[in-house]
């Protein structure tokens, strides 16, 4: 076994230099006003910026309602089973009776529309968003941040934290003016009608968004694909972006990789002992528990249409489907609790309205698409996770984030890392779970990215 070791550690080593030690690629060419909307619309382009309300129809809640009332018997779960096999069934009628007789569709519809919403066509796109503009008084500056979400949450996500991130202090010289877009191909965005809008391309869309409203620069946030978009907008757009806050910090780049792999051999030369259990056992448990959580993954990377014909046409199946990753993205240990969880953390209210932002709009098809167009050969050989970026970034690193990465390592692709805010609880959807931390740790992070810009200032 010793005598092992030393050759493997040779040869790791020898890898990692060379993959450390070869240059970065170029910037891909991509198309920065590429139409993704139906060709015939490309004649009369409208550039207005429309108000919009959510509106749920009574056609729409009726059928609903009759198909929540209506589903085969299910199946019963395994004895002594929690959620290690899927949404226990269980579990699952009371959701349902519960969105069917008791979610307040009214109520829950003026709750969605406490915050301005409008949408605007970009490419091609009707993209929907909402605007969450503070009134300040005299001495207090306005900052724009987008914020962008994931799969499978929406805009519903950052309800809870709009008013702290919004909030205005004596302690802060600005305040946060919020644009919170639906990714195309969710809730009342548009979908593409062609192939190729993956993550890189949402991050050209965003940025075309933030021009349609005025802003050269702004601030940027997001987590899951929110991350994705995030960082290939401060890859391909460095000048645009003030900075960048991410609660989901991952790279796929080799150099990562292969040092994530060395570690397993010697964790201390990777991560510090006290955050260890997050990385590691690498190939026994961390390895492990992500491939049994990501099964989805693939297929919504490979045949999203034909599981999207179940999703769609199932509100049982769409809960149980977004729900179980409510529940195991929030805590792992979620499994083994016959209920997933799920209570602990949400109201139903809060995960049913996010239920009914792909329910009501028929997008769960075509949210799920976009794992098939950024997890392919087109957008790895761009390797955009290999080039460095100057934007400076501020990382929140919940305990339970699906991703790990010591500070160290951050610094590959963001030099200019300010914080690396290491949470002792909080899950994937920590916006939605904890939105006074949340929002906190965003407005730290701008005020540290505003005093960064002074002090880099050219006298
Ligand atoms: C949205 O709803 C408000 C309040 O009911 C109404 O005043 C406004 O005209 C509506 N706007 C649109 C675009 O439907
Ligand atoms: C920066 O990160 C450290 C480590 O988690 C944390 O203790 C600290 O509070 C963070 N700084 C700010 C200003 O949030």
């Amino acid at each position: 076994m010793v005598k092992l070791l030393f050759p493997l550690l040779a040869i790791s080593t020898a890898v990692v230099c060379y993959i450390y030690f070869r240059p970065p690629p170029p910037l891909p060419e991509l198309d920065y006003s590429k139409w993704w909307g139906p060709t015939e619309r490309q004649a009369r382009q409208d550039r207005s910026v429309r108000p919009f309300n959510v509106s749920f129809s009574k056609e729409m809640i009726q059928d609903l309602k009759w198909r929540l009332q209506n589903h085969q018997p299910f199946t019963p779960p395994l004895e002594g089973v929690a959620f290690e096999y899927g949404f226990n069934t269980d579990t699952l009628q009371p959701w349902l009776d519960y969105w069917a007789d008791r979610y307040p569709f009214e109520e829950r519809q003026e709750f969605l529309n406490k915050y301005p919403h409008y949408k605007t066509n970009i490419q091609g796109l009707d993209i929907h968003f909402i605007r969450v503009k503070p009134k300040v008084s005299f001495g207090v500056q306005l900052v724009p941040m987008l914020l962008c979400h994931g799969w499978p949450g929406s805009v519903r996500e950052f309800y809870e934290a709009i008013p702290f991130l919004t909030a205005i202090s004596n302690d802060r010289n600005f305040a946060l003016d919020l644009i919170i877009p639906s990714m195309p191909g969710y809730g009342f965005s548009d979908a593409a009608v062609r192939p190729g809008l993956g993550a890189v391309e949402i991050a050209i869309v965003f940025k075309n968004l933030m021009r349609r409203l005025g802003f050269q620069k702004f601030y940027f946030q997001g987590g899951d694909w929110g991350a994705f978009v995030g960082s290939s907008m401060v890859t391909l757009f460095p000048e645009d972006i003030l900075g960048y806050h991410t609660n989901m910090v991952f790279s796929t780049a080799p150099t990562v990789s292969a040092l994530t792999a060395i570690g397993s051999i010697y964790t201390p030369l990777i991560v510090e002992d006290k955050y260890a259990d997050r990385l590691y056992p690498y190939f026994m448990k961390f390895l492990p528990n992500i491939v049994q959580e990501t099964g989805y993954l693939h297929l919504q990377a490979t045949k999203p249409d034909t599981v999207g014909v179940a999703l769609s046409d199932s509100p049982a199946a769409l809960l149980a489907y977004i729900l179980e990753k409510f529940s195991t993205y929030t805590n792992m240990d979620n499994r083994y609790l016959a209920d997933g969880g799920l209570e602990k953390f949400y109201t139903k209210d809060q995960l049913i309205d996010n239920l009914m932002l792909y329910w009501s709009t028929n997008t769960i098809t075509t949210s799920m698409r976009l794992y098939a167009e950024t997890f392919n050969k087109r957008v790895a050989d761009m390797r955009l996770d290999e080039i460095p970026t100057p934007v400076p970034t501020w990382a929140l690193q919940a305990r339970h984030e699906l991703s790990f990465l010591p500070p160290w390592m951050i610094r590959f692709k963001y030099p200019n890392l300010l914080n690396a805010t290491m949470l002792d609880d909080g899950g994937h959807f920590v916006a939605l779970e904890m939105p006074e931390v949340f929002a906190n740790d965003v407005l730290n992070a701008v005020k540290a990215f505003r005093d960064y810009h002074h002090s880099n200032l050219e006298v």
